[in-house]
């Protein structure tokens, strides 16, 4: 199965996208699914049909799915949300608002995102569309697995062996209450579920991640951040759509100065994205509503492209050996010098970037080195390994 994500900033057309692709795939001949993980939902509005919290057949080849957030919380959480619920309250906290704190900001989204992977494991399409959340929502939402990863080793794995020993003494001494076997085994089987989707979700040969952006000067800002962060999370983009293009025939002249000010900033999208190819799509006359429209769009779009290709093959980290040292090398693009900071603990690499930092787990060659030597070049950030002296 192909996983297509398709992320940017609010209102540059990610719904419509994602909603002309899935209906291009299908009648390409692959079965196909289009789902949401914003959770306000409208490719329904945008393929012009109802679509249920089950895949809803919308023409030949193509499903459509619009998850229900409560209804995952409830079939996957309900255990752990009980348990927190009553910890909260246990703490003075109002029930009404223990009960909000207990399910996790980004929460509804993961549970989308756990869907795609469930999809994957029984082969039940060949082409995933995903029409995700603006661009920042996304970024918390892929860097949910390792942020997960990291509390549950830390708080939940490593406390549950303590916790087995001495519950029978503390349960009586402390005004907290302590998780029993049910809450860990939920934790526990959604840590292991949230790792193997990303697995799923950072592998380039199942998962393209592409940006759609307008070509406007903050949309532009703002996709080449959420570019460099999904190259230092790891995960593949292979392409740039820029929508909302006014077409040359247009000749109406108020429109211009927009039509100078779009052709600069579509000179700025080719420098800041160059190595990923840019689909441009023509701003039409009017909203981009139901199948014919989505039709039209996917044409002008893709043309005689194939949407499930691999349209860039660069893997953002590598690890390479030169002579007797290993080099890691992850793909930063836009990012100055000065912004790097290393910090090594263990077997993890702490990799600093602004306010964002990014726990990289070393695998065993690497994990007996330590990284001496660290350089940006042409947008690649390498970092030298070697034993310690
Ligand atoms: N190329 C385009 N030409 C004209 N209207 C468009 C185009 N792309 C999107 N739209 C319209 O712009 C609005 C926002 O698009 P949408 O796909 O919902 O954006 P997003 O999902 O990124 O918020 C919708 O009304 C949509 O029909
Ligand atoms: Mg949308």
């Amino acid at each position: 199965m192909r996983v297509l994500l398709y992320t940017g900033k609010g209102g540059v057309g990610k719904t419509s996208i994602s909603a002309a692709t899935a209906l291009h795939c299908a009648e390409l001949g692959y079965k196909t699914l289009v789902m949401s993980t914003d959770p306000a939902h409208s490719l329904a509005d945008s393929l012009a049909q109802p679509i249920k919290s089950e895949p809803t057949p919308l023409a030949k080849n193509l499903w459509g799915l619009e998850i229900d957030p409560f209804r995952e919380i409830e079939e996957n959480w309900a255990i752990v949300k009980d348990y927190l619920s009553t910890l909260f309250a246990s703490q003075g906290v109002d029930n009404i608002v223990a009960e909000e704190l207990s399910i996790l900001p980004g929460m509804d989204e993961l549970f989308s995102l756990l869907k795609i992977r469930q999809f994957y494991e029984q082969e039940a399409y060949d082409v995933t569309v995903v029409d995700c959340a603006p661009t920042g929502a996304t970024l918390r939402l892929l860097h949910f697995p390792e942020m997960i990863g990291w509390y549950m080793r830390r708080l939940f794995h490593v406390e549950r062996k303590v916790v087995g020993t001495i519950r029978k003494f503390t349960d009586e001494l402390f005004s907290v209450p302590l998780p029993g076997d049910e809450v860990y085994n939920t934790v526990e089987r959604l840590y292991k579920r949230v790792g193997e989707m990303k697995a799923v979700l950072s592998d380039p040969n199942v998962t393209s991640i592409r940006l759609v952006l307008n070509p406007e000067k903050m949309v532009i800002e703002e996709t080449r951040r959420a570019y460099t962060y999904l190259n230092l999370f790891g995960f593949v983009c292979d392409a740039i759509i820029a929508n909302k293009v006014l077409p040359e025939e247009v000749t109406d002249e108020y429109f211009a100065e927009w039509k100078v000010s779009q052709r600069k900033y579509l000179e700025e999208i080719e420098a800041s994205f160059g190595e990923l190819p840019i689909f441009k799509v023509r701003l039409y006359e009017r909203e981009v509503v139901g199948l014919d429209a989505l039709r039209q769009m996917a044409r002008e779009l893709y043309g005689s492209k194939d949407p499930t290709e691999k349209f860039s093959k660069d893997k953002p980290m590598k690890i390479v050996k030169r002579g007797k040292d290993y080099w890691l090398e992850l793909q930063l693009p836009f990012v100055e010098k000065g912004d790097i900071q290393l910090l090594r603990k263990g077997d993890e690499l702490i990799v600093r970037l602004g306010s964002i930092k990014r726990h990289i787990v070393l695998p065993h060659i690497l994990a007996k080195q330590e990284p001496k030597l660290a350089k940006l070049e042409n947008g690649i950030l390498q970092i030298k390994f070697g034993l310690s002296p």
